[in-house]
């Protein structure tokens, strides 16, 4: 049995690999306000204080991370910084805390989504920093110590968000949120690193 840690544990991503993780494992949640502990991932002394209550784990898991979703020619560029500070810095944060407070051979996965590869009208936030964090996985992984592994799953629209995001993504299929949690089971209890999931 392993000890991971889920920040982002309550939502709708969270919960399915709570539950996925949870049959085998012990699972450690947190949420900006919801969970057993409390973190903003955008702030490194929130994220530091986190690993520091929790103390070593086997596995560290992120599905949180906010994004602006809106018209190109609209958009401000303190609203692109939405996504740079919050779901990319929010990971990055993670990633840099996590590889101290991780066993040997732990594991960290993060996530992005499908508009990383699939561009969608209003998703030039979206799709710069789930690229980003792939990116971060790219090249983390070649430089993690101690055997320590890194993966990012990029779910496609969950079939559970579509009255939040449908009308952003008509015409693309949908995926149920249990099956998105067994990407992230692959890349907690597999042996890859390096990888991008897709769940499309
Ligand atoms: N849902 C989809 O269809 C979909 C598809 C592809 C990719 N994604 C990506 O998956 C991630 C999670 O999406 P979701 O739909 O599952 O989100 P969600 O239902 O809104 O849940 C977000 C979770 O993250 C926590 N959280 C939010 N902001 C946080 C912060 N700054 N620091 C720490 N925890 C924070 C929330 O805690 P509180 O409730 O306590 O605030 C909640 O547990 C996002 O990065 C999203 O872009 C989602």
């Amino acid at each position: 049995m392993k000890k991971i840690i889920v920040i982002g544990a309550s939502g709708t991503i969270g919960k399915a690999i709570v539950e996925q993780l949870g049959l085998r494992h012990e699972v450690v949640t947190a949420g900006r306000s919801s969970g057993q502990f409390q973190v903003k991932i955008e702030d490194p002394a929130s994220v530091q204080a986190l690993f520091e209550q929790v103390g070593k784990v086997d596995g560290v898991v992120v599905a949180a991370g906010d994004l602006h979703f809106g018209p190109l020619l609209d958009m401000t560029p303190e609203q692109f910084r939405i996504g740079l500070d919050s779901k990319l810095m929010g990971q990055v944060n993670v990633l840099l805390a996590a590889q101290k407070h991780l066993h040997e051979g732990g594991s960290i996965t993060l996530t992005s989504g499908i508009v990383s590869e699939q561009p969608i009208r209003f998703g030039a936030n979206a799709s710069a920093v789930n690229r980003a964090v792939e990116g971060l996985v790219l090249g983390a992984a070649i430089e993690l110590q101690r055997g320590l592994r890194v993966n990012v799953i990029s779910p496609a629209l969950l079939d559970e968000s579509v009255a939040a995001y449908g009308p952003y993504f008509y015409g693309m299929e949908t995926v149920p949120a249990k099956r998105v949690a067994l990407a992230y089971s692959r890349s907690v209890e597999g042996a890859e690193t390096g990888k991008t999931y897709r769940v499309w």
